[in-house]
């Protein structure tokens, strides 16, 4: 079927008391497996692109991007939505929206509290003028690799600041600070749960939860049904299909090889995306 509006997917998994998982993507290869192993769970699901990896690659530019996303969108039947991940740069978002991302991430959470709402709400008049949800970031999500920032609770959200955030910017989504952070983990996270359920009692607004790599699943179901509405993973995903090259071609010296891989990578990166879309519960 044809995109579906990210804000209608939060909307469901709100309903559902559960949370619809957004992949990081960076190519052909990850956006079918995403989008297909969806299919195969039947359930909804989120492709994210992160502009520092179209940087890096221009496979992944806004546009090729989102044409992908459409097409592979086109072949399956469950709903899938197409989501612009961390962003500060402003023509960066309006490029996004006009590629056809129906959900952009402004992240100002580096920024005093002011000058964050300030800029959101700068972010939101663009993109609802488009018909476009933004996500917002409070409190500070930050790198697993520093092992302080997991658990600073001086960068965890506050429920009483969240709800200054979402009536001042009008944010459609925010990403809460909860004891998550980006990357692999040098010490197992445990999530503030009792926080997230205040800031989730404090607002009527989608909450999202970043770093989801390596974050133990018992501790994702308490997050899903106190609040989180969309869960990001791109880490642990991109080590897979890393591996996936690495023992393929280990396995494969032939150059000819090449024609088989893409069915290759595909098929363990869906085995392991099944797995992981079982933790969304529509
Ligand atoms: P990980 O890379 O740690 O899974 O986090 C992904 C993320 O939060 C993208 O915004």
């Amino acid at each position: 079927m044809s995109l579906v509006p990210v804000k209608d997917i939060l909307k469901m998994a709100s309903d559902a008391n559960t949370s619809v998982i957004a992949f990081n993507c960076i190519d052909y290869n990850m956006i079918y497996s995403v989008i297909h192993a969806a299919e195969k769970v039947n359930k909804p699901v989120l492709v994210m692109l992160y502009p520092e990896h179209a940087e890096l690659n221009n496979t992944c530019n806004p546009e090729t991007f989102a044409a992908a996303v459409k097409s592979v969108a086109e072949e399956v039947s469950v709903p899938v939505g197409l989501h612009l991940d961390h962003c500060q740069d402003v023509s960066y978002i309006i490029r996004a929206i006009k590629a056809g991302f129906s959900c952009v991430m402004y992240d100002g959470s580096m920024l005093p509290l002011e000058e964050n709402i300030e800029n959101t709400k700068l972010v939101v008049k663009i993109a609802h003028a488009f018909g476009v949800a933004v996500e917002g970031e409070l409190g500070h999500v930050g790198v697993a690799a520093n092992k302080s920032d997991q658990a600073n609770l001086d960068l965890y959200t506050k429920p009483e600041v969240a709800k200054k955030y979402i009536e001042e910017s009008g944010a459609d989504a925010l990403a809460v600070a909860i004891g998550s952070a980006h990357g692999v983990y040098k010490e197992t996270p445990k999530l503030d749960i009792q926080r997230l359920s205040e800031i989730n009692a404090a607002i009527d607004t989608p909450l999202v939860l970043h770093g989801g790599s390596g974050i133990p699943n018992d501790q994702l179901d308490m997050a899903f049904v106190n609040g989180i509405n969309k869960f990001n993973v791109g880490t642990e995903f991109f080590h897979l299909y890393h591996e996936t090259m690495r023992k393929y071609t280990e396995e494969h010296p032939d150059g000819a090889a090449l024609f088989d891989y893409p069915k290759y990578a595909q098929g363990i990166l869906m085995d392991y995306l099944v797995k992981k879309l079982e933790l969304s519960k529509f």
